[in-house]
């Protein structure tokens, strides 16, 4: 087969190296934008009067249906055409000949593939900021029904203070509200246009770029075409955004995992999210979550791929630029396909709130509450840290709450504890009291939960 760019060579290339330089085993699912980007340039050529109308409508009709042969599975991919911009544009010579000849006319592969991996970054990042709000949503959803559940919070993984359930789904919805907000502003990079930066140094032709990059809905075109034919800083933006994402959604699988187990025994996950094991029978294991967890470390692992590729690259295009799509493109996967299925096990999950009350009591949840009762009452902070810190330790050599101590005995560790101090002693008191914004106190979250309703529309 001959090559578009054969014109200089005598011997024909290498099949090894056919082999090892090609791309279409990773790029053919640039198709779709390859066409919409080359559609765009074939109009922008027309209106300067670098094809006429009539070759322009040609040749975006034979673009069209190039891609339905490419997304019915009709073309045959084959490594000597290299990439999926060489095996569109040598389909549609062979359709239809010179015209077709004429469309790679002031651009260069190394601006149009910069196009179309931004064009399908684009549609990435609005398709994950779909997922995303679903997520959020079902986070959002549980926080209305659960909103008098009181969970107790750790740090280190111990008990620390008890929060309404509302505050911990809502928490959620804020490290992906970040996430999102993260997606929003990589795509403002994304939505410049490299397309007519050609080569590297542009075109004598007279081509509009202002004009092509409105076509495609680019905010504007690159202004510099040396640049831009070596920038891939918008993909290790969104390959960072995406190792993000990746992270939260381990943590939250992570923290749900533990929940499952017996010993902590908070939530259920549904049947239809879960597995068994193929010798015990009483397993229901959380292997979705497990995966979630695990698969997190492709995304994550994605971002310094991009960072380690393009260390020390010289301006303008080099071809281990090509490698850029290998990362991407499994960022996204990954971080898509678990958020497909985030949504349906948070909203289909079971909180075992019998289970958590009956436990609500273990470990001093309302501890705090005490001190800052104390703190209320005159007692500088470091002393009522002090005087709970014996009164926990009384209880745990008597195997009691706080709220079991009777007042006489309270009130040998400081006389300026009242009978008021059971108003917020048990963690469901102490939850109550807390009342600083932010806080996992019920009036708050409420607020709280108000401003996502409203946010997200629902
Ligand atoms: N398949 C190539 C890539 O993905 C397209 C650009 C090739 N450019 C070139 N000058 N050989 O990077």
């Amino acid at each position: 087969m001959s090559k578009a760019w054969g014109g200089r060579f005598t011997e024909p290339t290498n099949a090894q190296v056919e082999l090892f330089t090609e791309s279409i085993s990773f790029d053919a699912r640039l198709a779709e934008v390859d066409v919409r980007g080359s559609q765009g340039h074939a109009r922008m050529l027309a209106e300067v009067g670098l094809l006429t109308q009539q070759e322009c409508d040609q040749i975006c009709v034979n673009l069209t249906e190039i891609l339905g042969e490419i997304q019915r599975g009709e073309m045959k991919f084959t490594p000597s055409l290299e990439d999926i911009h060489m095996h569109i544009e040598s389909a549609l010579i062979k359709r239809i000949g010179d015209v077709g000849r004429k469309l790679h006319t002031g651009r260069s592969r190394n601006d149009q593939v910069s196009t179309d991996l931004k064009l399908y970054i684009r549609d990435a990042i609005d398709h994950l900021d779909g997922l995303l709000l679903q997520l959020q949503a079902s986070f959002v959803s549980r926080g209305e029904t659960d909103l008098d559940v009181i969970l107790p919070g750790y740090t280190h993984l111990q008990r620390a203070q008890p929060v309404s359930a509302t505050h911990y789904w809502l928490a959620w919805c804020e490290k992906y509200n970040r996430d999102r907000e993260r997606l929003a502003d990589c795509r403002k990079r994304v939505n410049i246009c490299p397309l007519g930066a050609a080569a590297l140094a542009g075109t004598t032709l007279p081509i509009n770029r202002q004009r092509s990059a409105e076509l495609l809905g680019f905010d504007a075109p690159a202004a510099n075409s040396l640049d831009v034919s070596s920038d891939r800083d918008f993909l290790v933006e969104f390959a960072n955004a995406l190792g993000l994402i990746a992270l939260h959604l381990s943590s939250w699988a992570e923290e749900w995992i533990l929940w499952c187990t017996t010993e902590f025994g908070f939530l259920k996950l549904s049947d239809a999210y879960t597995t068994g094991s193929s010798i015990m029978p009483q397993k229901k294991n959380p292997d979705v979550l497990e995966l979630i967890r695990g698969k997190s470390a492709r995304a994550i692992a994605a971002s310094q791929q991009l960072f380690v590729l393009l260390k020390g690259l010289p301006l303008a295009y080099n071809r281990d630029l090509q490698e850029d799509k290998l990362a991407a493109f499994t960022a996204y996967d990954t971080v898509r396909s678990c958020l497909e299925l985030a949504p349906a096990i948070v909203r289909n999950a079971h909180l075992n709130v019998d289970r958590i009350n009956a436990r609500l009591e273990e470990g001093f949840l309302d501890a705090t509450a005490l001190m800052e009762y104390l703190i209320r009452q005159g007692v500088p902070m470091r002393s009522g840290h002090e005087i709970v810190g014996k009164l926990v330790h009384l209880c745990e050599s008597k195997n009691i709450r706080l709220a079991d101590l009777p007042l006489e005995e309270l009130r040998t560790a400081s006389e300026l504890i009242n009978d008021d101090v059971y108003q917020i002693l048990g963690a469901k008191n102490a939850a109550h009291a807390l009342i600083s914004y932010g806080s996992g106190g019920r009036e708050r979250v409420k607020e709280q939960l108000a401003v996502w309703v409203e946010r997200l529309g629902m």
